[in-house]
Formats: structure tokens, sequence, C-alpha cells
């Protein structure tokens, strides 16, 4: 973990704020590839991911921009209480949301806040001068953080602001935006879960292959009313062989803990990755938003902090 200090403190639109981070010394700070997040260790024990929203010339800090939630479970509202001068851990960047590589033409969307790994990428493309496009949608220029910045950008002339509440301009028209480009481009997308949920439905209508079609969701969707009830089943730990009942009000992560089996957690929501585990045997109910539907359907991965099994026991590689 790195300890690193808040160093500013600044209100980025309505209920955003963004804060700079330093470390302690002023070294400079681990590097980190467009996409990527940090964990952050709050005061009151709360561990929270965050986009790092800005490539920055000076190795020394990292931004994030966090909205304040009022469905959120406390994390940014802690996050907003955060003061210039104030110490935090914080976690190497790791990144699931990488840019490909590739010399397609990247389609760029963030919904709101989502605009936070969505910068840094368009930063990342600008820099190597490859093709993009970059599709911002919020309510207005006031709730948009980094909409000036972005206004000014050098990539300003791929910016294509949609604000639902501004006289003259309007939602953005997804099926416009993604048809050109179904068979030629990556798309990356980053906001609420109904906005990508919706964005990526469409995509998959007009033929873009699942595999360059790029998420990063903040939280887990509101629950499927196709997902099935809880029923209890057993885990196996592969290399002890030892197998414990996970009861159908309990979580495989929250069995394995009680049995002195670590599983690092971060979001316990399906949202983070940290959690992922190698599957054995059995056949995972996925309830994750991180996997890919294919990685659904292979079954070799889960994520044991909100899955659960089809099957009557789930042998995990641990
Ligand atoms: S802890 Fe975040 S996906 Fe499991």
């Amino acid at each position: 973990m790195i300890p690193v200090v808040v160093r500013n403190v600044v209100t980025e639109a309505l209920g955003v704020v963004r804060l700079v981070l330093g470390s302690e010394d002023g070294t400079d700070l681990p590097s980190f590839e467009a996409g990527a997040h940090i964990d952050i260790h709050l005061p009151s024990g709360l561990i929270r991911q965050y986009s790092l929203c800005r490539m920055q010339a000076e190795g020394q800090y990292y931004e994030i921009a966090v909205l304040k939630d009022p469905q959120s479970r406390g994390g940014s509202a802690e996050v907003h209480r955060l003061k210039i001068g104030d110490s935090l851990l914080i976690s190497e960047p790791k990144n699931h949301f990488p840019l490909v590589d590739t010399q397609r033409h990247s389609v760029l969307i963030a919904g709101g806040i989502g605009v936070t790994p969505i910068l840094p990428m368009a930063q990342e493309l600008q820099k190597k001068g490859l093709s993009f496009e970059f599709h911002y949608c919020a309510r207005s220029p006031e709730t948009a953080a980094f909409s000036s910045a972005l206004k000014n950008a050098s990539f300003a002339d791929k910016m294509h602001f949609h604000y639902s509440e501004v006289a003259g301009s309007s939602q953005m028209d997804v099926v416009n935006v993604l048809t050109p480009h179904s068979s030629n481009a990556e798309l990356y997308i980053c906001g609420p879960a109904s906005f990508i949920d919706y964005v990526l439905l469409q995509a998959k209508m007009l033929g873009w292959p699942e595999d360059r079609l790029h998420r990063e969701f903040f939280a887990a969707p509101a629950t499927d009313e196709n997902v099935s009830e809880n029923t209890a089943f057993k885990v196996m730990i592969h290399s002890t062989g030892e197998v414990f009942d996970v009861e159908s009000d309990q979580s495989i992560v929250e069995v394995l803990d009680n049995n002195g089996v670590f599983v690092a957690v971060s979001c316990e929501s399906g949202v983070c990755g940290t959690c992922q585990t190698g599957v054995i045997g059995g056949v995972p109910d996925h309830r994750d938003v991180f996997l890919t539907n294919k990685e659904h359907a292979q079954g070799k991965l889960v994520m044991p902090c909100c899955s659960r099994s089809k099957t009557p026991v789930l042998e995990l590689d641990l």
C-alpha cells in the first residue's frame, strides 16, 4: 500500500469533487495506463475504487473525481469530507479497463462521472496520434466534470457533448453513433449501469462483436428479475479438499473467511474484479458485472463476493 496526502480539493462540477493525491515525500507515484484505478482506504475502513482521471505531466500526483452519490454506501460522502493535508493509503494502480492494443478507430462514450477513466484514454490516443471520437453524455455542462477542460483540450475536435437538459443540445443518438463503426472499431464505455446496458445492447443489435465492447461499471446494476433465488450449495477448496456449506443467505467469501480461507475483496458487489477466483469444477451462477459474457459462459472464473453455484458443489482454485 502507498501512503499519500491530499494535496488539493477542487469542486469540478455540481456534486463532483476532484482530489489531487501526492506522495508523502514528493517522490513519483507508480506510473499507470489509461483506464486504471486505485483502491482508496478511507479513514472509516471503507475501501473504494476510483479511476485515475487524468494522465499527469508530473509523476508525483494522481487525480480522482468523485460524485457524491445519494445511493452510495458511504464511500463517496466520505471522500467529499476529505481535506487538504489528510493522509490516506492507496493501492498500486490496477487496470481492468485498458485500451486494446490496436490501430482500429476507438469510440469513447462517457455517461456522467463515467468520464473519469475515459478522459485519460482520450489523452493517450491523442498522444499516440490514433483515431478516436469521444461522446460525453451528461445532464448539463454544470454537472459534467471536466467539461471546460475537454472543450479546450488538444482533442477538442473529437469531442461530442450530449446534454439532456440543455436547449439546443440533445441526448446521444446511439444508433447514429455506433452504426458507422460496427465492423471497424473498439467501443469503450463507462457510466451508470443502465446507460452501459442500453448502449451495449444497441451495439450488439448493430453487429458489434462482443470482444470489441469494453466497459467499466461503477456499481452493480439493479438485480435482474431473472436472477434465480439463492439456494444453498457447497464450495470445495482444490488445494486441501476441504468442503464448506454456503447457506442461501451467505456469500462464498463470507463462508471462506469464516473458515480461515483468505480471498481479497474490495467492492463486494461484483464490480471491481479484486476477488476473481479460478473454478476447477462445477458451474458458477454469475452475479457480477466484471467478467464478460464470454467469460461467464466459459465458467473458468468466478467472483465469489456475489456469485453463487448452479451445481451442488463449486470447486475453487484456492
Ligand atoms: S470484491 Fe469486487 S468483484 Fe468481488
